[in-house]
């Protein structure tokens, strides 16, 4: 039946070369190099995405190739209308897969697909890479298990400043990737970051799109959680189940001002002990550019883990207009060809809960 959807799904154009491996010896050749495949998977299927959408699908085509495809279904138009986040969300998945890779000796390039964003109209999945694996003498310089470890933290942090030398070591990093991530821990301004979050997040969610897709995306009950493996569980982001289906689903009962104020309250107190902010500045203007920017983010997360040190996204700020400019100002102006494209909270934590994730087989095509 997967099958049959997927051929369904490719486009004319490319159905012909994609029935070769489906079929007959590329049959046989794409079920022996599944394991393999499998194995870089049961690592890269952690990686993180926005709304945790998880819009990846792998077709097997060999022991050294197969193609990525993204679930047009699984993209967030209202909130990433140009799909950049999206698109470095991919990046951190080939990057995993990358990490992985080099574990088993083997490198993994992957050639891009020409179109300059994803295709919001699209019904079929949609390819996004050829990936290429080819053996190397290189060794992993993370250890992979780290991307199953790695994971978001909305948790309260515990007011330890992270020491200078891990800041110096993930600026290097941002560095040989063309970007520079600034921390700062100057309570003024660590302060002015929150509120500005607060406000925003709280504002975007008075826009009826906005919330109408991240409604599609919440999941409020564990049994909801596990069984779609999918999307923002209640219990990740800290908020009682039934308070956030309220919110999303009844949001007419918190038009009142004091609910407001108790809703924010109760976010800011989960933000407690938070003492430092950073950003990453760089090239995020085109298609590449994101890829890239996702495989930085992937390497500056895991090395983070490493050092047993949690983040938290604040991707409001940066795709809210007005909070942007808010944000930029305060940061003082980059130039355009180095705009601020992520801003995070980071500190430690108790480990936080597991978010759920699809399957091998669910990401797997199956001939
Ligand atoms: C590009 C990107 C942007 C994200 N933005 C946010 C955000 O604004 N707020 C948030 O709470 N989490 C954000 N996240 C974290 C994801 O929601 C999270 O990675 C996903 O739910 C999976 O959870 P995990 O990281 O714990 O495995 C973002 C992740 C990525 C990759």
């Amino acid at each position: 039946m997967h099958r049959r959807k997927f051929l369904h799904r490719a486009s004319l154009g490319t159905a012909a070369a994609l029935l070769a491996p489906l079929l007959g010896v590329g049959r046989a050749r794409a079920a022996e190099a599944a394991p393999l495949w499998a194995e870089l998977l049961e690592y890269a299927r952690w990686s993180p995405s926005p709304h945790n959408v998880q819009p990846w699908k792998l077709q097997v085509v060999s022991a050294t190739e197969a193609r990525l495809y993204y679930d047009p279904a699984r993209l967030l138009p209202h909130t990433d209308p140009t799909s950049r986040f999206t698109v470095a969300g991919l990046g951190m998945f080939i990057e995993c897969l990358r990490l992985a890779a080099l574990t088993r000796g083997l490198a993994l390039s992957a050639q891009q697909a020409a179109e300059p964003r994803l295709s919001y109209s699209a019904t079929g999945l949609q390819l996004f890479a050829t990936l290429h694996l080819a053996p190397t003498t290189t060794p992993a310089a993370l250890d992979r298990e780290l991307i199953r470890q790695r994971k978001t933290s909305r948790l309260h942090y515990d007011n330890r400043e992270i020491p200078l030398a891990v800041q110096h070591r993930l600026s290097a990093i941002a560095a040989t990737y063309g970007h520079t991530l600034t921390f700062t821990n100057e309570p003024a301004m660590v302060s002015f970051i929150l509120d500005l979050n607060r406000e925003t997040l709280f504002t975007d969610l008075d826009d009826p799109a906005v919330r109408t897709e991240l409604a599609s995306w919440v999941r409020t009950s564990d049994q909801q959680a596990a069984t779609q493996k999918d999307g923002l569980w209640s219990h990740c982001m800290g908020f009682p189940g039934r308070l956030m289906h309220n919110f999303f689903f009844h949001s007419e009962r918190f038009r009142s001002a004091w609910k407001r104020r108790i809703l924010g309250k109760v976010y800011t107190h989960s933000m407690h002990g938070t003492t430092t902010v950073a950003w990453l500045q760089g090239p995020f203007g085109t298609r590449p550019d994101w890829v890239q920017a996702g495989a930085l983010l992937q390497q500056l997360w895991l090395e983070m883990t490493r050092h047993n040190l949690y983040l938290h996204p604040f991707g409001s700020v940066i795709t809210n207009p007005a909070a942007y400019t808010k944000f930029s100002q305060r940061i003082g102006q980059a130039p355009a060809t180095e705009p601020a494209w992520l801003l995070v909270r980071l500190g430690y934590s108790q480990e936080p809960p597991r978010s759920y994730r699809l399957t091998v087989n669910d990401i797997l095509l199956h001939a």
